[in-house]
């Protein structure tokens, strides 16, 4: 599963904290990698104890709240707290897998990482390069959002991100472990409940809805783990 959401941020937002971002300090983005992602990542990222990355990741995940198509999509039980990273001169992150489990930066809690999310800063035309592609076992696709988007993919394909050769990309990332552990699961619900709503729209007293309603709410608990 492979989705954008548009508008996290406003564009004026987005514009506000790209401006502090280019003015605060960044650090080797190698880091914070494992051994073998560490031998082909090539950026930077904030520390997490910036007070800028505590201030823009709470309102990432106050917006991600509110967000009806993320919740819809996500299922979410936990999600990380935002990180941020910055690619320039030529940065790059070859193919990676991203590890299973993480941990939350400063307290004894873990997450399985089902779903992988990047929020773009920077607009299309302010870099060349810094494309996120994703191999998802069928095709790769080529993820390059405006300022504020979001795109929502599985944990558990090979993605890299491409040298950026002009000007500089700056994004948010985080992981979210779902509800429902299975993605092909959470697609079917997602579908089903975009399915509903249309119906909803269209015939609200049809009683095929509220039927429909039931059998959606009744898969989510057969496989909604809490
Ligand atoms: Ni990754």
């Amino acid at each position: 599963m492979m989705l954008a959401i548009p508008d996290i941020l406003t564009p004026d937002e987005a514009r506000m904290f790209r401006l502090e971002l280019e003015q605060t300090a960044w650090s080797d983005g190698r880091a914070s990698a494992g051994a073998l992602a560490g031998r082909v990542k090539d950026n930077q990222q904030l520390a997490d104890d910036n007070p800028l990355a505590a201030r823009l990741g709470g309102l990432i995940l106050e917006r991600l709240a509110r967000s009806e198509r993320f919740m819809q999509a996500a299922l979410p039980l936990k999600v990380l707290p935002p990180r941020f990273n910055r690619y320039v001169g030529g940065g790059a992150y070859g193919d990676h897998v991203d590890s299973a489990v993480l941990s939350v930066p400063g307290a004894p809690l873990r997450l399985r990482g089902d779903l992988s999310a990047t929020v773009f800063f920077s607009d299309p035309e302010d870099y060349d390069g810094g494309e996120l592609v994703i191999d998802s076992g069928l095709g790769e696709t080529r993820v390059k959002l405006p300022a504020g988007h979001m795109v929502l993919y599985s944990a558990r394909t090979v993605h890299r991100v491409t040298p950026v050769t002009r000007g500089a990309r700056f994004a948010a990332f985080f992981w979210i472990e779902s509800m429902v552990r299975q993605g092909d699961r959470r697609a079917m619900l997602l579908d089903l409940d975009e399915a509903i709503g249309s119906l909803r729209a269209d015939t609200p007293d049809h009683p095929a809805v509220l039927r429909l309603t039931g059998l959606y709410h009744n898969l989510l608990r057969e496989w909604a783990d809490t």
